[in-house]
Parts: C-alpha cells; structure tokens; sequence
C-alpha cells in the first residue's frame, strides 16, 4: 500500500547509472542509505574504507538492527529502474499479435476488441495483474499506462499498481466518435465524468499521488470530437494533471486528422488549440512531424515517447530522435505494447538503437544512438517526460530508490548456462558489459526490482 514503510536500507556494490546524455556513470564500492520512507539519504563511495572505520551506522544515526542490507556481487550492479512512457496494459493479452497490419486497421483488427472485452472486471483483473508483474520483472519501476474506457476496470488498474508497488500514471482512454459502436464514449459530457470518475479514486486511494497519479488521456485526434479535446484541455488547466496522446505515428492517421480538422494548420496544431499541448503532455510515437510542429512542441515545452518497437512492428515509420534531442525536446522511451510486441523497455532500448541506425543509412551517422544515450532515454530522459525528473531516473541524495539489480553471467561461476543470457568473461570494462546486457540481455538478468525501496520484484535462486 502507498505510505507503507519499507524499513531502512543500506545497498552496496557498483551502482551504474547516467551521468549525461551521452555518458555513464559508475560508482564502485559504493554505499547507498535508503531511509524508510525510500529516500537516498547517503551514498558513500569507497564503501569498504568506512566500514573498516566502522563509522557508518553512526554517522546516520542509524542502528545496525533494522537496516536490511543488499549487497551486488561481483560483476553485478545497480541500475536506475526503467520508466516506460507509453504502455497500453489493456492491450497485455495482444502483445505479439499483429500479423501484417498497420495502424487504423490494427486498432479495428485487434485493440479495440480487445480493449473493450476488459469491460469485464475478472478479465481485467487477470489482464492487468499480470501485465504488472510481468513489467516488474522487467525492470519497470514507472509505467504511464492506458487503460480502457471502462471506468471500473480503470480504477482496477490504479489499485494493482498500488498494491504491486509500481509507480504509474493511470489513463482512462477517452474516445467519442469514430469508433466501434460496442467501444466508445456516449458523448463529450460522459467520457469528461468518466474521467473525473477515476481522478477522484485515485484521490481517495492514494491522495498525494505517492505512487500513483491519473492522467488525462484523449486516445488521439481521430477518435476524439472537438468538444471533448476542448472538455479535456479545460480539465487540464483544472486540475493540473498530465496528458498523454498519440501523434503523427502513420501517414494515413495524419491525412485522417487533416480530413477531420481542416481548419487547424497541422495534427500538432489540433492537440495545441484544444489546450493539450504543455509541459505535462506526452506524445507518443511522433515519427512524421513536420519542422513546425517539433518547433512548437518544443515551444510548448512538450514531451515526445518514442516507441521504436512498435514503430517497426505495425510499420509506422522511423522517428528522428536526434532531431528532437538537437530541438532540445525531452524524449523517453515507450513499449507502446502491444502496438510494440514486448513488454520490455531493455527491447525498447535496443530497437531504438537499430532504429537510429536505419535513419543513420539515410540521414548520416550523427542520427545513430549510443548504447549511453539509449540508456539516458529509459532512465533520466523518462523521469523528465513524466515529470518526475527531481524524483527519479538516477541515484542521488534526495532521490527515490527506484532500481534493479542486474547480474550478468560470469563464466566462472557455477551459474547454469541458461540462468542469464549475457556470458561475462571477466576482461570486458564495465561500459562493454553494459553493452552485453543492452544487446543480449532480457529478465533473467533482473535479479531484483525496488520502487520507492521497496522491493517489488525477485528472481528466486
Ligand atoms: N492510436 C490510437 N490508439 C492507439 C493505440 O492503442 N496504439 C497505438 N500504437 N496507436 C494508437
Ligand atoms: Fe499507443
């Protein structure tokens, strides 16, 4: 439950994480306090020389009793918990199933059946349940989530992450017009009371969004009147709350959008001249943007998830990351399962990178990503697109112990050759391990997962 206490800390070893975008940071023999609240309170490097002065539990005014201690072996390291800025979880049971689709038929073939079949609570609950757990063990401490239409089965959603203990945004899909009959709003006025619906239990069952926060989510320009993005725009100066939308993900969704609006100059103008493009908006996919709209995106201080998986997958396109991160825009990454086919923000990572390179064959070798970058993208660059930039995404006093342990797999250990994908033969530096684990690594590299120091997550050995 949020508030729970989680006891003292105190996790020792080599903690890995980003210095800058184009640079990692490793900490050895490093000490990091977490207090019982889940703060860093202290990390000490050169953890060995205080413990030979034995001067650590009394420098924190802390006694050794009620402090759970979690050491990284040798070869094994922290590494900041990843934030997946754009995951359906209604879409879980999909993930994989695409066939030969792209996006408008896709939405029709698959998603909204789907979506609308978790009308039923005893589905969702299997569906979300089970999407949560499998994130955690993928390293997902954040998830912004879409939901369903459904109100219940929404707020389901908000009390199974609170109760896993994952940090999420929660959204409850807004949609009037131009969907199925059997999935869709009745109108502006009932998907806004829909919404509220779910802001107001989320009030009540984490009040100071400890863990959890509600998100306005009009699912995107084709499948929301005008009323409604108005009705939304205005919640949002209400309230506050983030937004999150898709954008410019698929050549025929941005001629729809113009068929729709003609009388806004581009699909980023839609969004803007509804009030739904600020600080707190996360768009997803953003592949075909013009100049002017990164311009005014960039402008309004607005955040791009980049989804290279599903990107691919329904065949969207190649976003042009380097072009948003020389734009100076903030960009994290997103499974957008089951557009993307993995629930894995470790294959976001790595999609991402191959990508890059497809733009790189056209546009020239500075639009490649770095495994540093990519790995900037799944941490820091998403702590700032949801937000949460002076909370997590890195370790540093004041910060939330929001990590996973990682183990790569030492040829000399007694390790079963299939317990961990990456073989380590003992002479690769620590920027080449990290390589290994981006290119070959999955979950059985997961030892462990904490959100808020709170462990959410253990391989059992
Ligand atoms: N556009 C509107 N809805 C969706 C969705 O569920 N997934 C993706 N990838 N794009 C969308
Ligand atoms: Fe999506």
């Amino acid at each position: 439950m949020a508030g729970q206490t989680t006891g003292r800390h105190l996790f020792l070893g080599t903690l890995v994480h980003s210095k800058s975008l184009s640079e990692l940071e490793f900490l050895q023999n490093t000490a990091v306090c977490v207090d019982d609240k889940g703060i860093i309170v202290a990390i000490w490097p050169n953890y060995d020389q205080i413990r030979a002065e034995k001067s650590l539990y009394p420098r924190l005014g802390w006694s050794r009793g009620d402090v759970t201690v979690t050491r990284a072996k040798e070869g094994e390291f922290f590494f900041p918990g990843f934030i997946d800025t754009h995951i359906h979880a209604s879409q879980y049971p999909n993930a994989g199933i695409f066939g030969k689709t792209t996006l408008l038929d896709w939405l029709n073939t698959y998603t909204f059946p789907m979506e609308s079949s978790l009308s039923s609570i005893e589905k969702a609950k299997t569906v979300y349940t089970r999407c949560i757990q499998r994130t955690l063990s993928h390293g997902t401490t954040t998830a912004s989530y879409y939901a369903t239409i459904s109100v219940p089965s929404t707020n389901l959603l908000a009390d199974l992450c609170l109760s896993f203990g994952q940090r999420a945004f929660i959204g409850r899909c807004c949609m009037d017009t131009l969907s199925p009959d059997f999935y869709r709003d009745e109108s502006p006025a009932s998907a806004l009371a829909d919404t509220r619906a779910t802001i107001s239990h989320i009030a009540e069952i984490d009040p100071s969004n400890t863990l959890v926060t509600p998100i306005i989510t009009p699912r995107f320009a084709p499948s929301c009147s005008s009323e409604l993005m108005h009705n939304l725009g205005a919640l949002q100066k209400e309230t506050g709350l983030p937004v999150q939308t898709h954008i410019s993900e698929n050549t025929n969704e941005i001629k729809l959008v113009g068929q729709l609006f003609p009388d806004h100059m581009s699909y980023t103008h839609v969004y803007d001249d509804h009030g739904l493009l600020g600080p707190k908006t996360i768009l997803a996919h953003a592949v075909h943007l013009s100049d002017e709209e990164v311009d005014l995106i960039k402008k309004r201080k607005g955040k791009i998830s980049h989804c290279p998986a599903s990107n691919s997958a329904i065949t969207s396109g190649t976003a042009k990351v380097r072009k948003l991160l020389e734009k100076g825009i903030e960009v994290g990454l997103g499974t957008d399962m089951s557009g993307g086919y993995s629930p894995s923000i470790l294959e976001a990572i790595r999609q991402a990178l191959l990508v890059s390179r497809h733009v790189a064959m056209e546009g020239g070798d500075e639009c490649k990503l770095s495994v540093e970058e990519a790995l900037y993208l799944s941490t820091r660059g998403g702590a700032s697109v949801v937000g949460l930039e002076q909370t997590i995404g890195g370790f540093e006093v004041g910060k939330e112990w929001d990590a996973q342990l990682i183990g790569l797999n030492q040829v000399d250990s007694d390790e079963s050759i299939n317990a961990r994908p990456v073989d380590v033969f003992g002479w690769e530096s620590w920027p080449e391990r990290l390589a290994k684990w981006v290119f070959n690594g999955d979950d059985r590299n997961t030892l462990a997962v904490w959100v808020k120091g709170r462990l959410v997550h253990e391989v059992k050995s």
